[in-house]
């Protein structure tokens, strides 16, 4: 099949883009939602699925390890299988995809064992699964690595115990408390993260049974009891805020107005703050944001450090870095949590962007430039979203290839971002 490619006519710098655009469930609340639905003895709903690739993976790893699965285009019931002899993902396609270790926590809890490739996903950085195995390590299980696989074996089940997690860790945050649900015993997880997709899952969880204590706190105590019973409701997925945040920025760098809706402006606050640090108005409304008055040029200077929620989120750190190649003066990058997720910025470079790489965490970026057009390739989800709105201010035009990247997290961008105002098209 022929790799699909976007074509961006730039607007040279004009701010004139103008209108609403309406933000989808979360990637990343969706894909541990759709692992937790092993952690039920019967059917699990979920609704404001977004219509992206990570989602279908996931949908189809599940799927192959005997689920059964109706799907609306936003909506999904997942019926997981009583037994299963032998569990093991689809080497393939797991590989593909970071979120597929989400698997491990319910499915080593239920069934006792599971074999797995190491996870693939975007490369931004050496991205371990260390946490993964000695947390299963501690709660009894046995790890087995071979050159394809890890195989982890828990005959009797898991049994609760104390993790100190050293990394604050997403998915092994997640991972954790899935298996603590279904283990023996008390499990205490320490250092854990809190983004708002834990929260929201966990409180789901909680109301259909599960013994949680501390949630909103980075220890959590967790009474395993097994299977939970039916969930009372179906789990609503979080809009999701970094699509929500890169849109506000694309606001920002090329907007008239623009008014995100259907997001959760709360968790939006670190990027709504560096945002009014650049100079601009954003006017909050319910579920929906407005972001306008960033027409005089340019844009003020601040410098940016990554962190775990609530800090400025990893994902966000790209797109707003384009925001950073147009603001006065010098402005200064701190990626805290990976460290590959600055590379990209040598492809601004190339489009005009005055930007150097210190290490593999900092970076310096001089403003502003005019940015030219160029034909590149996506190296990873939020960078190629980045290219993208590089594209978008750039004079002439830009060629984005490896979009695959940007549909695992992006439902259809060019078919929203047209009724803006933006000539982009996918060819
Ligand atoms: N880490 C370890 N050992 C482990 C696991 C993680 O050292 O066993 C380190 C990582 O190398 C990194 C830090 O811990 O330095 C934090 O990584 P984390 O585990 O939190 O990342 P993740 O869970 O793999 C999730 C999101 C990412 C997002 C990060 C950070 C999902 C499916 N993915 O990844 O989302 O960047 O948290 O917020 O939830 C994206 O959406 O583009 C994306 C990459």
């Amino acid at each position: 099949m022929m790799q699909e490619k976007f074509v961006i006519q730039g607007l040279e710098g004009k701010r004139i883009l103008t209108g609403t655009i309406k933000i989808n469930g979360s990637k990343n609340d969706a894909v541990q939602a759709i692992a937790a639905s092993f952690l039920f003895r019967e059917r699990l709903t979920l609704t404001n699925l977004p219509p992206i690739d990570d989602v279908d993976k996931m949908l189809t790893l599940v799927e192959q390890l005997g689920s059964q699965i109706i799907r609306g285009k936003c909506e999904v019931q997942i019926n997981p299988p009583s037994n299963l002899s032998r569990v093991t993902l689809d080497m393939k396609l797991a590989k593909k995809i970071r979120a597929s270790i989400l698997f491990t926590g319910p499915l080593l809890a239920r069934y006792h064992a599971i074999t797995f490739p190491h996870p693939g996903g975007c490369v931004i950085g050496e991205r371990p699964i260390d946490l993964f195995l000695s947390g299963f390590q501690m709660m009894g299980a046995r790890v087995t690595e071979s050159d394809q696989n890890y195989t982890i074996e828990a005959p009797t089940g898991l049994t609760g115990a104390e993790i100190f997690f050293r990394n604050v860790s997403v998915t092994a945050t997640e991972t954790f408390i899935f298996a603590a649900i279904l283990a023996r015993g008390t499990t205490i997880l320490k250092n854990c993260a809190l983004e708002p997709e834990i929260m929201n899952l966990g409180h789901f969880l909680i109301s259909a049974g599960a013994k949680i204590d501390g949630l909103g706190t980075p220890t959590l105590t967790i009474e395993g009891g097994g299977l939970l019973n039916g969930a009372p409701r179906a789990y609503s997925i979080l809009p999701d805020r970094i699509e929500a945040g890169s849109f506000l920025i694309l606001g920002a760098l090329a907007g008239k107005k623009i008014t995100v809706t259907d997001c959760e402006p709360a968790h939006l606050t670190s990027l709504i703050h560096h945002l009014k640090l650049a100079g601009g108005t954003i006017k909050i409304d319910g579920p929906s944001v407005t972001v306008s008055n960033f027409d005089h040029q340019p844009f003020k200077n601040f410098n940016l450090t990554t962190h775990e929620y609530p800090g400025f989120p990893t994902d966000l750190q790209a797109p707003l870095a384009v925001l950073l190649t147009q603001a006065a003066g010098r402005s200064a990058i701190f990626e805290t949590i990976f460290s590959g997720r600055l590379l990209y910025l040598e492809t601004l470079n190339r489009m005009g962007a005055q930007t150097t790489i210190l290490n593999p965490h900092e970076a310096l970026v001089s403003g502003p430039t005019p940015l030219k057009g160029k034909e590149m390739e996506s190296p990873d989800l939020r960078a190629g979203l980045a290219y993208v709105l590089a594209g978008i201010i750039a004079k002439g035009e830009t060629i984005v290839h490896n979009i695959h990247y940007i549909d695992r997290g992006y439902e259809r961008i060019d078919e929203r971002l047209r009724p803006l105002g933006l000539a982009i098209k996918r060819c």
